[in-house]
């Protein structure tokens, strides 16, 4: 795979594959810009180079044109960033956008509207990629976030182009989450999150590396309730129990030391924002649910992670959005902080509970993807970063 130092940019157009895919609130404002941020070097190194750029992006899931999708808020905030003009294409194809990317000089950015306004982009349309393609002479993908898409803005463009590379926010991704992948030992992934669907794959991956998993979230309820325990009205998801079940025994066959929580804060509802509970027993009562891992939980995970030389933590460990129930969530993001391994964090929730525990320049790297990095553990690469090779 070329990376984007290999090339020469100077008076190339270069379209760049970016994930601006940022959070908006009701006003259209931008509420987190790291995305944003983090592929600056990328646009800022072709900038000097005297590259002329055209970059690219979906936000959102829109099935057509929406104003509330539009990357204008995006380009404001990316000319701000970067102190210079960032020209907002009307769309993502078509005569219009081709008259402006004819028009580009060097040093100049386009931002071509949301590539999710063409339903060719989430099927990986060739004629799509080939649009997108017109008038290219390099295509660098720098959206590791968006890498998992089989998309045409994210593969399909790569085989219709002469010279292909990832950018720097991709290659620090890589790098970094091959550490998860390749790990120095004694590796702990911490595991939280609502549903058990979207982690079996990573799980699976991790019992092949990891000498301990540290379960947590709304999904440690339905492998407790897997075994027969009762949980209440804990969230569970029936249809997975045999699948918990098989990944505790593959667990034990592989010495993995994976752990469920020994005690739970409990409520009566969520909405309450009210503690009723601590427990260390089953059943639950009937009328109450689980929202958090509870203290002893708290001390035997910390322990488990000062120890490790390298942590993988995805998904939160309780309702944290809620006061009441942060605290096992916050003690554990300080507790990876506070650990001298190498700490990689993947996933939005998760990223929101160590900025909100104020530690997030303690942890060695944060992902910018999600899903993306879940996926890039449990199967060693991503389709977007296969286009690249070859
Ligand atoms: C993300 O936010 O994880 C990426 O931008 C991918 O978005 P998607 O899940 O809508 O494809």
């Amino acid at each position: 795979m070329k990376f984007i130092e290999d090339l020469d940019v100077r008076h190339k157009t270069v379209f760049v594959r970016v994930d601006f895919n940022v959070p908006l609130n009701d006003r259209g404002e931008i509420t987190d810009d790291t995305r944003i941020r983090a592929s600056l070097t990328t646009i800022q190194y072709l900038l000097a180079r005297g590259a002329k750029l055209i970059l690219a992006s979906h936000l959102g899931r829109p099935k057509k044109p929406d104003p509330a999708a539009s990357l204008r808020p995006v380009a404001a905030r990316l000319a701000e960033l970067l102190g210079r003009n960032v020209h907002m294409a009307p769309d993502v194809v078509g005569a219009e956008v081709e008259r402006l990317k004819a028009g580009l000089r060097d040093g100049d950015i386009l931002l071509l509207e949301n590539v999710r306004f063409h339903p060719g982009e989430t099927k990986n349309d060739p004629d799509l990629s080939r649009a997108l393609a017109q008038g290219v002479d390099i295509f660098i993908n720098d959206a590791f976030g968006s890498s998992h898409r089989a998309h045409a803005s994210v593969v399909g463009i790569a085989g219709m182009v002469p010279v292909k590379a990832a950018g720097f926010l991709m290659k620090k991704e890589v790098d970094f989450l091959k550490k998860a992948i390749d790990p120095v030992k004694p590796y702990v992934a911490v595991l939280g999150g609502a549903k058990t669907e979207d982690k079996i794959p990573v799980i699976e991956a991790l019992l092949e590396k990891a000498d301990c998993v540290l379960i947590g979230g709304a999904m440690a309820y339905t492998f407790l309730a897997a075994q027969g325990r009762g949980v209440g009205k804990s969230l569970v998801e029936p249809d997975k129990f045999e699948i918990a079940l098989n990944i505790l025994k593959k667990a034990k066959e592989r010495g993995v030391d994976f752990r469920l929580p020994v005690d739970h804060v409990l409520t009566a509802s969520i909405e309450s924002g009210v503690v009723t509970q601590v427990v260390n027993a089953y059943p639950f009562p009937a009328e109450l649910m689980g929202v958090d891992i509870g203290p002893r939980t708290v001390a035997a995970y910390a322990e488990i992670i000062g120890r490790a030389k390298t942590v993988f933590w995805n998904g939160p460990l309780g309702v944290f959005e809620t006061p009441a129930f942060a605290e096992g969530t916050m003690r554990i993001a300080r507790a990876v902080a506070a650990s001298s391994a190498v700490t990689i964090i993947g996933g939005g929730d998760s990223i929101a509970a160590v900025a909100k525990a104020g530690v997030s320049d303690k942890i060695s790297h944060i992902s910018t993807g999600g899903g993306a990095s879940l996926e890039f553990i449990a199967d060693g690469t991503l389709p977007g970063i296969e286009a690249l090779e070859g």
